[in-house]
């Protein structure tokens, strides 16, 4: 928007609630000072075609509330917006956060779509896979210390442990991973809106690669079922769509297999970066290994891998005492939500043994909570120990470098050498 940098830091420290800010790469490295501008300025911050909250309470009240929805999130703004987003975009293969995807409709095909899928990620169900996900954790570190001098923990470890266990889950060959990943990389940049046209070429061939490979596989697995998640889904398909047709059931795998390993990839490379920057954090889980899994809610609420979502309402209404007409976007801020004063005390602090850390948005919250949650804190809880405790001496060795998506936040470098010289 042509804006000099100076004039968009300008605008963060007034508080500016406009909404393309939360966007700005300018304000990428570190939202978290615009959150607090926007926190003292705003109790529910009113944006040019948009509102913005980073407060805990409205943020959970418009994630929960049956006024709002994520069907036609772009249909409130307006329209040279709409055309402009339209000329960028879209790609002809609906991405993750386009319909069908269960992350973009209302029920009752919401229902409908989260129903075929709940079942393979109760607690119960993950917590079977932990053991295979601790066999996979130690191969990959055995591969890491066979790396001589500096390695970088992205590639070599944070992106391959998701992925790996997603496709196993899914019964897709794990041969597949390093594609997956190519693909998955590109495709992640559709969250964001305002794209360089460049990028969206990426997305657009990203996202019709990732469909085309699952088509193909769907329709294998019709012809010759195994006993995979996806043989159960695929064998649902049938001609009229009365259960499932075949664009709704490829989108609902592609997300499963996307939202798998986009997300825990960050969470694994997060933790590490915030457990390298506290020693003392570190030294507590080594004393204290049953601290792990608040430790895993604490980097999930300092640092969330998806920093915000977005809700549209679907009929006039009223959130803290303000009226939002009906088709108003609200962007809810998690990342900003998860550093309430009101709900965590001195909220920036990273404290592994923090009493109330479960108490984050990270997952959002209402109908579309993370239906991967358990899996992901089981996988960032194995990776995360399965690492500091076999590499003690862990240390950084060179700048990190964030992965380029907005909305998705994370490293997509993290060089480490895996024993402290000196
Ligand atoms: C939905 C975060 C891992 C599958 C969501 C949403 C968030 C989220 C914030 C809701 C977005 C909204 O309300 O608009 C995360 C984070 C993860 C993670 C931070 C890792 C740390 C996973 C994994 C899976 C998964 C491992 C594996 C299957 C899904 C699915 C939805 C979802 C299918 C859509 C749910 C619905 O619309 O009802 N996730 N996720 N996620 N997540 Fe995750």
């Amino acid at each position: 928007h042509g804006l000099t940098r100076m004039a968009i830091r300008q605008r963060a420290r007034q508080g500016n609630p406009d909404a393309t800010l939360l966007l700005d790469p300018e304000l990428q490295g570190d939202p978290f000072e615009h959150y607090e501008n926007l926190r003292a300025h705003w109790p529910f911050a009113p944006g040019a075609f948009s509102r913005v909250s980073v407060h805990h309470d409205v943020c959970t009240e418009v994630l929960r509330s049956e006024d709002f929805g994520v069907a036609d999130r772009d249909a409130s703004m307006p329209t040279p917006v709409r055309l402009a987003l339209r000329l960028a975009g879209p790609p002809p293969n609906p991405g993750p956060i386009d319909p069908p995807s269960m992350l973009a409709v209302d029920p009752p095909d919401h229902t409908r779509y989260r129903r075929l899928v709940t079942r393979a990620f109760t607690a119960r169900r993950v917590a079977a896979l932990r053991g295979r996900t601790e066999e996979i954790a130690a191969d990959l570190l055995d591969d890491l210390a066979r790396d001589t001098g500096p390695t970088d923990l992205v590639p070599r470890y944070a992106s391959l442990l998701p992925v790996t266990v997603i496709s196993e889950m899914l019964g897709i060959p794990t041969s597949m991973r390093e594609q997956f990943l190519v693909w998955g990389d590109g495709a992640a940049a559709s969250l964001d809106l305002g794209l360089p046209r460049q990028r969206w070429e990426t997305v657009t061939s990203c996202v019709a690669a990732l469909h085309g490979w699952m088509t193909d596989h769907l329709r294998r697995l019709r012809a010759e079922p195994g006993d995979d998640l996806l043989s159960g889904l695929a064998a649902m398909v049938d001609e009229d769509g009365s259960q499932l047709t075949e664009r709704e059931l490829v989108a609902t795998a592609l997300l499963v297999l996307g939202a798998g390993f986009e997300t825990t990839v960050n969470l694994i490379g997060n933790g590490t970066r915030l457990l390298l920057e506290h020693p003392e954090q570190r030294d507590r889980l080594a004393a204290e290994p049953d601290l792990w899994p608040n430790a895993v809610d604490e980097v999930l609420r300092v640092e969330p891998p998806v920093t915000r979502t977005a809700r549209r309402a679907r009929r006039d209404t009223e959130v803290a005492g303000v009226a939002v007409p009906e088709g108003s976007l609200v962007v809810t801020v998690l990342a900003g939500a998860n550093r309430d004063p009101r709900v965590f005390s001195d909220p920036a602090r990273f404290d592994v043994a923090r009493a109330n850390a479960r108490d984050h948005v990270a997952f959002s919250s209402g109908i579309h909570f993370c239906l991967g949650a358990a899996l992901a804190r089981m996988e960032g809880e194995v990776a995360l120990r399965a690492l500091f405790e076999r590499f003690p001496g862990l240390a950084s060795a060179g700048a990190p470098t964030r992965r380029p998506t907005r909305i998705l936040r994370g490293y997509e470098s993290l060089p480490v050498t895996l024993d402290r010289i000196g």
